[in-house]
């Protein structure tokens, strides 16, 4: 069998709730601190061993290629201008022994359509890491999700969605598992999958975040469904027709996840990392802390 090697980053979403941040820009490129969404999903991606990044592209698919590619004129400016450390962080972006794929999504249909137009470079016997680099996951110094996820998929070898528990009231937000019940663990084989079900509908609270390992045999359930939820053509569909012919196991991994999607979660990321930065982060907390010292004195009129 072989070991997973290629990771598919869906971005080319309309990031309608950033507008007007995205109208030129993919939102995978706001960045948190001094590095954009799509870098901590790569990052996350070659901790894991993966070395073929396949991303599927849309309309503002320019800055992500340019990200990734050899900057001429800055690393000679840099050079020229004796600013090593700089020339090194522009230089890393990507280790040369990786490779890139730009594929594009010509209209956003769905995150389903976007996944299935990776079908043609990968091979029908290769298993492939999805990365929403919206969903920024946070492990600290601990082992990576993706790393997580890859080492329960070579000890099951079947389809692995990464989850976490949320919330009831917040069900309409995610994609909601059921799972085998009486089991114990991190990783529980998945026996239903529904988008976006209204509470009281819910079959759990566990939800899946935008980290998935999927066997090849997603993409003829990709071909087969149909439109479902917002006229789009969801991925969670093909993973329930999937289901009904291999195992799938939802894996609720150790990590912090921000839904850097919405504002109010983007925001979230900013601090943590911000408030952890290894240049920033002590001159940030001791601001925060006068802030919050501040706004607590106009709260009770003593400011
Ligand atoms: P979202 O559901 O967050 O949609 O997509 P969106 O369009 O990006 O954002 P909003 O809701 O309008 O603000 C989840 C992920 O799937 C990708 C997005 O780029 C994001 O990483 N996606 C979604 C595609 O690549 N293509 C699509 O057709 C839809």
């Amino acid at each position: 069998m072989k070991k997973v090697t290629k990771a598919v980053f869906p971005v080319a979403g309309m990031g309608t709730r950033f507008l007007p941040a995205t109208k030129a820009n993919p939102k995978e490129m706001l960045p948190i601190v001094d590095k954009p969404l799509i870098q901590y999903a790569v990052d996350e991606a070659l901790a894991a061993g993966i070395t073929e990044l396949i991303f599927i592209t849309g309309r503002t698919k320019r800055s992500i290629e340019d990200h990734f590619d050899k900057a001429y004129e800055l690393e000679t400016e840099l050079e020229a201008r004796g600013k090593k450390e700089l020339l090194d962080i522009v230089r890393k972006t990507i280790p040369s022994h990786v490779n890139c794929i730009y594929i594009r999504q010509a209209e956003a249909l769905g995150l389903g359509h976007a996944v299935l137009r990776a079908a043609p470079v990968v091979s029908e016997d290769e298993a492939f890491a999805v990365l929403l680099a919206d969903d920024l996951l946070d492990n600290g110094g601990g082992e990576p999700v993706l790393k997580q996820m890859i080492d329960v998929y070579y000890y099951n070898r079947c389809s692995i969605l990464g989850t976490m528990n949320v919330p009831r009231e917040e069900t309409r937000q995610y994609g909601i598992v059921s799972v085998e019940e009486n089991a114990a663990g991190d990783s529980l084989r998945v026996k239903g999958i529904v988008e976006k079900p209204a509470p009281e509908k819910a079959p759990s609270t566990q939800a899946v975040v935008g980290r998935y390992i999927l066997t090849p045999r997603i993409f003829d359930h990709l071909r087969a469904i149909k439109p479902g939820a917002g006229g789009e053509l969801q991925l969670t569909d093909a993973i329930a027709s999937l289901l009904q012919c291999e195992a799938v196991l939802a894996h609720q991994f150790a990590g912090v996840r921000y839904d850097c999607g919405s504002k109010l979660g983007y925001l979230q990321a900013t601090v943590e990392l911000g408030w952890r930065h290894p240049e920033i982060g002590a001159d940030f907390a001791a601001w925060l802390e006068r802030r919050h010292a501040g706004s607590a004195g106009k709260k009770t009129g003593k400011a």
